[in-house]
């Protein structure tokens, strides 16, 4: 059942629950290595990545008991397993987070160096700049990156590379600090929301973390840390992802447990479009006229336009009243969509990193194939518009970051049947 079937033409109405933040709960499940005790975690979003950094965890001796929807309890029952292997980590890159926990608490690490994907070269070595600047000795074995460390020792990490900063190293590097000597800051820090939810629940593990959302984090190393609760924030993402549906059928959404404050970069934007984007007492809400207005956007490290909602407003600006331009400055290739679009009626041309989006009066439904999780997301916006059927192959992809996309998008009136790939 890999193929979303989507009929185009209804507009969007009604309420949709966000859920906790994929981005947040994948590193702070990492960060339950560190966690003397019972750990509680409440919003874990029922999704393919999550399912698989639990595997990967139980596997490093981690025990997990459900205790309701998205409520869980952690335990560390072992110890002796500190590898986590190729054919998991191949499977979901966010597992490399696991590393600095394993290290800091551990004292070794054998983590598979993640390969690329369909966005991009995924490179690590900021992650392991990070490490060895904090003491670690490193070595790269049959593809396992391998560290060990008596004890790492607090210092000054700048971890800005050529793209800016770095999410899942800002991660790594925050949690390895938290066991060290002494004091670490780490200048050029990512400042995603998720780093700070992270950086929350190991402060509440007894962790001393400050400057976290800004550039500059400091860790102050403590001897241990005990399991806590921590409830995961709510999905910027998806939040963004269903606000653009709102607009691309001219419909009227509330987003419930959506946080307009770590979504302005992208309310910015969908405001200049002419979508109506309003703060709710129990969320966001959305609605769109007629008319779409052409803009520029620009992808860039956090507070900027994010780089996992660039496929999706790039939709949206299909059918604009004019020539929009999008430029993609964290993955550069990340592009496997507009093709797909094309085939749909839009009107994409790449130059480089760029698309000038020039817009149309209508998409038409087509087969079109998902390459990564963001893509598809845009493609099932386009057949939420298109005029007739789209079938979005491989769906597989949408749902390593959405919860069952069909059933919350058809409970606001929209077409959506999960069919076998079509032969
Ligand atoms: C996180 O990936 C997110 N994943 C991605 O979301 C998101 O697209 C990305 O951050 C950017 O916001 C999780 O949080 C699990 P980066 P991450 O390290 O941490 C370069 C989704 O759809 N770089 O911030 O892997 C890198 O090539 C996923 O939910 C280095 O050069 O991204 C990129 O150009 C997709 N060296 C830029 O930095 C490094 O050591 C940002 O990457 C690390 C990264």
């Amino acid at each position: 059942m890999d193929c979303l079937e989507i009929t185009g033409g209804a507009r969007l109405r009604g309420a949709i629950e966000i859920n906790g933040s994929k981005n947040a709960a994948l590193p702070i499940l990492a960060a339950t290595i560190f966690c003397e005790g019972e750990t509680i975690l409440r919003r874990v979003p029922d999704l393919a990545d999550v399912r698989q950094m639990i595997r990967i965890l139980e596997k490093l001796g981690l025990s997990f008991e459900w205790l309701g929807p998205g409520a869980v309890k952690v335990r560390v029952e072992d110890e002796m397993n500190c590898h986590a292997e190729y054919r998991e980590v191949s499977k979901m890159r966010a597992s490399v987070c696991v590393m600095g926990p394993l290290l800091a608490k551990r004292k070794q690490a054998q983590v598979a160096m993640p390969g690329g994907c369909a966005i991009g070269d995924r490179p690590v070595d900021l992650h392991i700049q990070g490490m060895l600047a904090l003491g670690a000795d490193f070595d790269l074995v049959n593809g396992d990156m391998v560290l060990r460390a008596k004890r790492l020792k607090g210092t000054e990490i700048f971890l800005g590379g050529a793209f800016g900063s770095t999410v899942t190293g800002t991660a790594n590097v925050m949690m390895a600090a938290v066991l060290a000597e002494g004091r670490t800051i780490i200048e050029s820090a990512a400042c995603e929301p998720e780093i700070s939810d992270l950086a929350e629940f190991l402060n509440k593990c007894g962790a001393q973390i400050t400057g976290h959302g800004t550039p500059r984090v400091t860790i102050d190393g403590v001897q241990s840390l005990r399991g806590c609760e921590h409830t995961i924030l709510p999905d910027r993402i998806e939040a963004g992802t269903f606000a653009m549906a709102a607009a691309i059928t001219n419909g009227d959404l509330l987003l419930k447990n959506a946080r307009i404050e770590h979504m302005l970069a992208v309310v910015d934007r969908l405001r200049k479009i002419g979508v109506i984007v309003e703060r709710a007492e129990t969320g966001i809400s959305v609605s769109s006229s007629r008319r779409l207005e052409p803009v520029e956007i620009t992808t860039q490290p956090y507070p900027g336009f994010p780089t996992d909602l660039q496929a999706q407003i790039m939709a949206l600006l299909c059918l604009a009243d004019g020539n929009s331009v999008v430029c993609e400055k964290v993955f550069p290739d990340r592009y496997l969509h507009v093709a797909e679009l094309n085939r749909m009626g839009a009107r994409l041309r790449k130059e480089g990193p760029t698309v000038i989006v020039q817009g149309v009066k209508r998409l038409v439904g087509a087969p079109v194939m998902a390459s990564d999780l963001r893509a598809s997301a845009g493609l099932v916006l386009a057949g939420l518009i298109a005029k007739g059927k789209t079938m979005v192959r491989r769906a597989y992809h949408i749902d390593r970051g959405y919860e069952k996309i069909e059933e919350k998008l058809n409970a606001v009136g929209a077409d959506i049947r999960r069919v076998d790939e079509e032969l």
